[in-house]
Protein backbone atom coordinates (compact mmCIF):
# COMPACT_ATOMS: atom_id res chain seq x y z
CA UNK A 1 0.00 0.00 0.00
CA UNK A 2 0.86 3.35 -0.85
CA UNK A 3 1.20 6.66 0.96
CA UNK A 4 -0.77 7.95 -1.76
CA UNK A 5 -3.88 5.03 -1.14
CA UNK A 6 -3.81 5.85 2.42
CA UNK A 7 -4.92 9.60 2.16
CA UNK A 8 -8.39 9.46 1.08
CA UNK A 9 -9.46 7.00 3.47
CA UNK A 10 -7.46 8.70 6.57
CA UNK A 11 -9.33 11.80 5.17
CA UNK A 12 -12.86 10.14 5.15
CA UNK A 13 -12.34 9.07 8.81
CA UNK A 14 -11.45 12.16 10.07
CA UNK A 15 -14.24 13.49 8.35
CA UNK A 16 -16.83 11.50 10.06
CA UNK A 17 -15.33 11.94 13.13
CA UNK A 18 -15.05 15.98 13.40
CA UNK A 19 -18.77 16.16 11.78
CA UNK A 20 -20.17 13.74 15.01
CA UNK A 21 -17.95 15.90 17.54
CA UNK A 22 -21.01 16.26 19.85
CA UNK A 23 -19.65 19.69 21.38
CA UNK A 24 -16.80 21.61 21.44
CA UNK A 25 -14.24 19.73 23.58
CA UNK A 26 -15.18 16.27 21.42
CA UNK A 27 -14.21 18.71 18.27
CA UNK A 28 -11.24 19.82 19.56
CA UNK A 29 -9.89 15.99 21.13
CA UNK A 30 -10.96 15.11 17.68
CA UNK A 31 -8.96 17.85 15.79
CA UNK A 32 -5.60 17.13 18.47
CA UNK A 33 -6.22 12.90 17.27
CA UNK A 34 -6.26 14.17 13.12
CA UNK A 35 -4.50 17.52 12.42
CA UNK A 36 -2.52 17.55 16.11
CA UNK A 37 1.16 17.49 16.42
CA UNK A 38 1.02 13.80 16.72
CA UNK A 39 -2.03 13.56 14.87
CA UNK A 40 -3.08 10.73 12.32
CA UNK A 41 -3.16 12.90 9.81
CA UNK A 42 -0.51 14.92 10.56
CA UNK A 43 1.67 11.54 10.09
CA UNK A 44 1.17 11.19 6.85
CA UNK A 45 3.63 14.70 6.58
CA UNK A 46 6.06 12.79 8.47
CA UNK A 47 5.90 9.91 5.63
CA UNK A 48 6.80 12.46 2.76
CA UNK A 49 10.41 11.84 3.37
CA UNK A 50 10.26 8.02 2.91
CA UNK A 51 9.15 8.40 -0.74
CA UNK A 52 11.33 8.20 -4.07
CA UNK A 53 11.91 12.30 -4.64
CA UNK A 54 9.85 12.28 -7.90
CA UNK A 55 7.04 11.36 -5.65
CA UNK A 56 7.42 13.90 -3.35
CA UNK A 57 5.59 17.22 -4.99
CA UNK A 58 2.69 15.09 -6.11
CA UNK A 59 2.20 13.76 -2.37
CA UNK A 60 2.89 16.58 -0.75
CA UNK A 61 0.29 18.71 -2.96
CA UNK A 62 -2.60 15.96 -2.00
CA UNK A 63 -1.55 15.97 1.60
CA UNK A 64 -2.04 19.43 1.28
CA UNK A 65 -5.14 19.73 -0.36
CA UNK A 66 -6.89 17.61 1.97
CA UNK A 67 -5.33 18.90 4.95
CA UNK A 68 -7.29 22.23 3.92
CA UNK A 69 -10.35 20.12 3.57
CA UNK A 70 -10.01 18.78 6.92
CA UNK A 71 -8.92 22.28 8.58
CA UNK A 72 -12.62 23.81 6.29
CA UNK A 73 -14.71 21.02 8.01
CA UNK A 74 -13.49 21.41 11.63
CA UNK A 75 -13.95 25.50 11.37
CA UNK A 76 -17.33 24.75 9.72
CA UNK A 77 -18.28 22.53 12.46
CA UNK A 78 -16.85 24.33 14.95
CA UNK A 79 -19.06 27.29 13.90
CA UNK A 80 -22.25 25.29 13.93
CA UNK A 81 -21.32 23.86 17.74
CA UNK A 82 -21.08 27.31 18.85
CA UNK A 83 -24.12 28.29 17.56
CA UNK A 84 -25.76 25.53 19.41
CA UNK A 85 -23.70 26.72 22.63
CA UNK A 86 -25.14 30.02 22.61
CA UNK A 87 -29.06 29.11 22.09
CA UNK A 88 -31.21 28.85 24.78
CA UNK A 89 -31.66 25.58 26.38
CA UNK A 90 -35.35 26.09 27.06
CA UNK A 91 -37.66 27.10 24.04
CA UNK A 92 -38.49 30.17 24.67
CA UNK A 93 -42.01 31.77 25.15
CA UNK A 94 -42.32 35.15 23.66
CA UNK A 95 -45.64 35.69 24.71
CA UNK A 96 -43.98 36.26 28.54
CA UNK A 97 -44.05 39.56 30.09
CA UNK A 98 -40.66 41.07 29.80
CA UNK A 99 -38.65 40.99 32.93
CA UNK A 100 -37.42 44.66 31.91
CA UNK A 101 -38.05 47.79 34.47
CA UNK A 102 -41.48 49.12 33.57
CA UNK A 103 -41.20 51.86 31.01
CA UNK A 104 -44.10 53.88 31.84
CA UNK A 105 -46.09 54.95 35.11
CA UNK A 106 -49.57 56.46 35.95
CA UNK A 107 -50.74 60.13 35.09
CA UNK A 108 -50.30 62.21 38.05
CA UNK A 109 -54.63 62.15 37.89
CA UNK A 110 -54.97 58.57 37.92
CA UNK A 111 -52.93 58.82 40.53
CA UNK A 112 -54.57 61.19 42.63
CA UNK A 113 -57.61 59.54 41.55
CA UNK A 114 -57.09 56.09 42.72
CA UNK A 115 -55.20 57.67 46.01
CA UNK A 116 -59.18 58.79 46.95
CA UNK A 117 -60.92 55.56 45.40
CA UNK A 118 -58.55 53.80 48.00
CA UNK A 119 -59.45 55.93 51.13
CA UNK A 120 -63.42 55.02 50.18
CA UNK A 121 -62.60 51.42 49.91
CA UNK A 122 -61.39 51.08 53.36
CA UNK A 123 -64.89 52.21 54.66
CA UNK A 124 -66.92 50.53 52.35
CA UNK A 125 -67.30 52.24 49.14
CA UNK A 126 -68.06 50.84 45.40
CA UNK A 127 -66.74 52.79 42.63
CA UNK A 128 -69.73 53.33 39.87
CA UNK A 129 -69.89 54.74 36.61
CA UNK A 130 -71.71 56.25 34.29
CA UNK A 131 -72.03 57.45 30.23
CA UNK A 132 -70.24 61.34 29.81
CA UNK A 133 -72.73 61.52 26.46
CA UNK A 134 -76.05 62.16 28.81
CA UNK A 135 -79.22 63.41 28.68
CA UNK A 136 -80.82 66.60 30.57
CA UNK A 137 -82.88 64.47 32.27
CA UNK A 138 -79.87 62.30 34.31
CA UNK A 139 -78.12 65.56 34.60
CA UNK A 140 -79.80 68.36 35.55
CA UNK A 141 -83.89 67.01 35.84
CA UNK A 142 -83.58 64.31 37.85
CA UNK A 143 -80.95 66.57 40.16
CA UNK A 144 -83.80 69.18 40.41
CA UNK A 145 -82.16 71.74 38.49
CA UNK A 146 -84.84 73.62 36.74
CA UNK A 147 -85.16 74.28 32.75
CA UNK A 148 -84.80 77.89 33.55
CA UNK A 149 -81.17 77.29 35.46
CA UNK A 150 -78.07 79.08 34.03
CA UNK A 151 -75.91 76.24 34.27
CA UNK A 152 -78.29 74.56 31.26
CA UNK A 153 -77.60 77.62 29.35
CA UNK A 154 -75.70 76.48 26.16
CA UNK A 155 -73.23 79.31 26.96
CA UNK A 156 -72.03 77.15 30.03
CA UNK A 157 -72.99 73.33 28.61
CA UNK A 158 -72.32 71.02 25.25
CA UNK A 159 -75.53 70.40 23.48
CA UNK A 160 -75.23 67.44 21.18
CA UNK A 161 -77.10 67.82 17.78
CA UNK A 162 -80.10 65.20 17.59
CA UNK A 163 -84.16 65.59 18.80
CA UNK A 164 -83.31 64.14 22.27
CA UNK A 165 -81.70 66.79 24.12
CA UNK A 166 -78.27 64.45 24.50
CA UNK A 167 -75.39 66.72 26.52
CA UNK A 168 -71.79 66.09 27.45
CA UNK A 169 -72.14 65.74 30.89
CA UNK A 170 -71.35 69.16 33.12
CA UNK A 171 -70.55 66.61 36.60
CA UNK A 172 -70.66 63.55 37.87
CA UNK A 173 -73.89 63.67 39.77
CA UNK A 174 -76.18 62.66 36.73
CA UNK A 175 -74.22 58.86 38.16
CA UNK A 176 -76.31 59.49 41.14
CA UNK A 177 -79.24 58.99 39.87
CA UNK A 178 -78.49 56.22 37.27
CA UNK A 179 -77.21 54.28 40.30
CA UNK A 180 -80.52 55.14 42.54
CA UNK A 181 -82.48 54.01 39.58
CA UNK A 182 -81.26 51.17 39.27
CA UNK A 183 -80.49 49.55 42.75
CA UNK A 184 -82.95 50.03 46.03
CA UNK A 185 -81.38 51.52 49.05
CA UNK A 186 -78.75 51.49 51.41
CA UNK A 187 -76.29 52.88 48.42
CA UNK A 188 -72.48 53.71 49.03
CA UNK A 189 -70.56 54.96 45.84
CA UNK A 190 -67.86 57.04 44.70
CA UNK A 191 -67.25 57.77 40.71
CA UNK A 192 -64.44 59.16 39.58
CA UNK A 193 -65.04 60.21 35.77
CA UNK A 194 -64.52 63.23 33.07
CA UNK A 195 -66.77 65.94 32.82
CA UNK A 196 -67.22 68.86 30.34
CA UNK A 197 -67.95 72.67 29.99
CA UNK A 198 -67.96 75.54 27.81
CA UNK A 199 -65.10 77.18 29.24
CA UNK A 200 -61.97 79.02 27.48
CA UNK A 201 -58.63 77.33 28.39
CA UNK A 202 -56.79 79.08 30.85
CA UNK A 203 -55.15 78.23 33.75
CA UNK A 204 -57.29 77.42 35.80
CA UNK A 205 -60.27 76.57 33.34
CA UNK A 206 -60.47 73.97 30.52
CA UNK A 207 -63.62 72.25 28.86
CA UNK A 208 -63.22 68.94 30.07
CA UNK A 209 -61.59 67.98 33.52
CA UNK A 210 -62.44 65.43 35.95
CA UNK A 211 -64.34 65.09 39.68
CA UNK A 212 -65.30 62.41 42.11
CA UNK A 213 -68.72 62.49 43.18
CA UNK A 214 -69.75 60.43 46.77
CA UNK A 215 -73.69 59.24 47.24
CA UNK A 216 -74.66 57.91 50.77
CA UNK A 217 -77.88 56.71 51.39
CA UNK A 218 -79.27 55.15 54.39
CA UNK A 219 -81.63 55.21 57.33
CA UNK A 220 -80.29 58.01 59.94
CA UNK A 221 -77.68 59.75 57.71
CA UNK A 222 -76.67 63.23 58.96
CA UNK A 223 -74.52 65.79 58.18
CA UNK A 224 -72.31 64.70 60.57
CA UNK A 225 -71.59 61.50 58.67
CA UNK A 226 -70.83 63.76 55.95
CA UNK A 227 -68.75 65.90 58.03
CA UNK A 228 -66.31 62.60 59.36
CA UNK A 229 -66.17 60.98 56.06
CA UNK A 230 -64.44 64.27 54.15
CA UNK A 231 -62.65 64.69 56.89
CA UNK A 232 -61.33 60.88 57.12
CA UNK A 233 -60.47 60.73 53.64
CA UNK A 234 -59.24 64.88 53.08
CA UNK A 235 -56.87 63.92 56.16
CA UNK A 236 -56.00 60.75 54.09
CA UNK A 237 -54.68 62.63 50.94
CA UNK A 238 -54.03 65.74 51.78
CA UNK A 239 -52.05 64.83 55.34
CA UNK A 240 -53.33 64.31 59.22
CA UNK A 241 -52.92 68.00 59.85
CA UNK A 242 -55.63 68.92 57.83
CA UNK A 243 -59.01 71.00 59.11
CA UNK A 244 -61.97 71.08 57.46
CA UNK A 245 -64.91 73.64 57.71
CA UNK A 246 -68.19 73.54 55.69
CA UNK A 247 -70.05 76.99 54.62
CA UNK A 248 -73.60 77.49 53.34
CA UNK A 249 -73.98 77.49 50.11
CA UNK A 250 -76.95 76.46 47.30
CA UNK A 251 -77.55 73.02 45.19
CA UNK A 252 -80.41 72.46 44.06
CA UNK A 253 -79.68 68.68 44.54
CA UNK A 254 -79.13 69.03 47.97
CA UNK A 255 -80.63 70.73 51.13
CA UNK A 256 -78.64 71.93 53.00
CA UNK A 257 -75.69 72.50 51.21
CA UNK A 258 -72.38 73.61 51.97
CA UNK A 259 -69.04 74.69 50.39
CA UNK A 260 -66.15 72.75 52.06
CA UNK A 261 -62.83 74.35 52.76
CA UNK A 262 -59.70 72.89 54.03
CA UNK A 263 -56.77 74.35 56.12
CA UNK A 264 -53.22 72.49 56.29
CA UNK A 265 -49.67 73.67 55.49
CA UNK A 266 -50.37 73.69 51.93
CA UNK A 267 -52.88 76.27 51.71
CA UNK A 268 -50.92 78.34 53.57
CA UNK A 269 -47.63 78.02 51.36
CA UNK A 270 -50.14 79.17 48.90
CA UNK A 271 -50.77 82.20 51.22
CA UNK A 272 -54.25 81.39 51.86
CA UNK A 273 -55.80 80.05 55.34
CA UNK A 274 -58.50 78.17 53.97
CA UNK A 275 -59.05 76.75 50.33
CA UNK A 276 -62.52 75.60 49.15
CA UNK A 277 -62.43 72.27 47.70
CA UNK A 278 -65.96 70.46 47.47
CA UNK A 279 -69.44 70.92 46.83
CA UNK A 280 -71.67 68.96 49.51
CA UNK A 281 -75.01 68.17 51.45
CA UNK A 282 -77.95 66.30 52.30
CA UNK A 283 -79.82 64.82 49.09
CA UNK A 284 -82.73 66.69 48.48
CA UNK A 285 -85.81 64.95 49.17
CA UNK A 286 -86.98 65.80 45.37
CA UNK A 287 -84.33 64.02 44.34
CA UNK A 288 -85.14 60.83 46.37
CA UNK A 289 -88.87 61.05 45.06
CA UNK A 290 -87.50 61.55 41.23
CA UNK A 291 -85.73 57.78 41.50
CA UNK A 292 -88.55 55.98 43.77
CA UNK A 293 -86.95 56.21 47.17
CA UNK A 294 -89.20 57.33 50.27
CA UNK A 295 -87.93 60.35 51.60
CA UNK A 296 -89.68 59.90 54.82
CA UNK A 297 -87.37 56.59 54.90
CA UNK A 298 -84.43 57.05 53.50
CA UNK A 299 -81.58 59.64 54.20
CA UNK A 300 -78.65 60.46 52.59
CA UNK A 301 -75.57 62.88 51.60
CA UNK A 302 -73.63 63.55 48.23
CA UNK A 303 -70.48 65.57 47.68
CA UNK A 304 -68.43 66.37 44.50
CA UNK A 305 -64.88 68.02 43.94
CA UNK A 306 -62.45 68.46 40.89
CA UNK A 307 -59.78 66.39 40.47
CA UNK A 308 -57.28 68.72 39.00
CA UNK A 309 -58.00 71.46 41.40
CA UNK A 310 -56.72 68.60 43.91
CA UNK A 311 -53.83 67.65 42.30
CA UNK A 312 -52.50 71.00 41.13
CA UNK A 313 -52.92 72.13 45.65
CA UNK A 314 -50.97 68.70 46.39
CA UNK A 315 -48.06 69.04 43.81
CA UNK A 316 -47.98 72.84 43.13
CA UNK A 317 -48.76 72.87 39.74
CA UNK A 318 -49.79 76.24 38.57
CA UNK A 319 -51.54 75.53 34.95
CA UNK A 320 -54.22 73.23 34.49
CA UNK A 321 -53.54 72.72 30.47
CA UNK A 322 -50.00 71.11 31.87
CA UNK A 323 -52.40 68.03 32.69
CA UNK A 324 -53.48 67.53 29.14
CA UNK A 325 -50.03 68.03 27.10
CA UNK A 326 -48.78 64.49 27.52
CA UNK A 327 -45.31 66.55 28.08
CA UNK A 328 -42.85 63.62 29.53
CA UNK A 329 -40.70 66.56 30.89
CA UNK A 330 -43.90 67.38 33.28
CA UNK A 331 -45.07 63.63 33.55
CA UNK A 332 -42.15 62.11 34.58
CA UNK A 333 -42.27 64.12 37.82
CA UNK A 334 -44.70 62.47 39.06
N1 LIG B 1 -72.01 68.86 40.97
C1 LIG B 1 -71.32 69.92 41.68
C2 LIG B 1 -70.36 70.64 40.75
O1 LIG B 1 -70.10 70.14 39.69
C3 LIG B 1 -70.54 69.37 42.86
C4 LIG B 1 -71.46 68.81 43.88
C5 LIG B 1 -72.00 69.61 44.86
C6 LIG B 1 -71.79 67.47 43.87
C7 LIG B 1 -72.83 69.13 45.81
C8 LIG B 1 -72.67 66.95 44.83
C9 LIG B 1 -73.18 67.81 45.81
O2 LIG B 1 -73.01 65.68 44.87
O3 LIG B 1 -73.99 67.29 46.75
O4 LIG B 1 -69.88 71.68 41.07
Amino acid sequence: MSLLDDIEPLKQAALSELTAAADLSALDQAKGAWLGPHGKFTALMKQLGGLPKEERPNAGKLINQNKTELEAALQQRRQDLELKAALPKEPTDFTLPGARRPLGKLHPLTQVVEDIVRSFRKIGFAVADGPEVESEYYCFDALNTPADHPARDVQDTFYLNGPDAQLLRTHTSSVQIRVMKKQPPPVRIIVPGRVYRRDTPDATHNPTFHQIEGLYVDKGVTVGDLKGTVEFVFRQLLGDETKIRFRPHYFSYTEPSFEIDFSNSLTKKMGKEWLEIAGCGMVHPQVFENVGYDPEVWTGWAFGFGIERIAMICYGINDIRLFYENDLRFLRQF
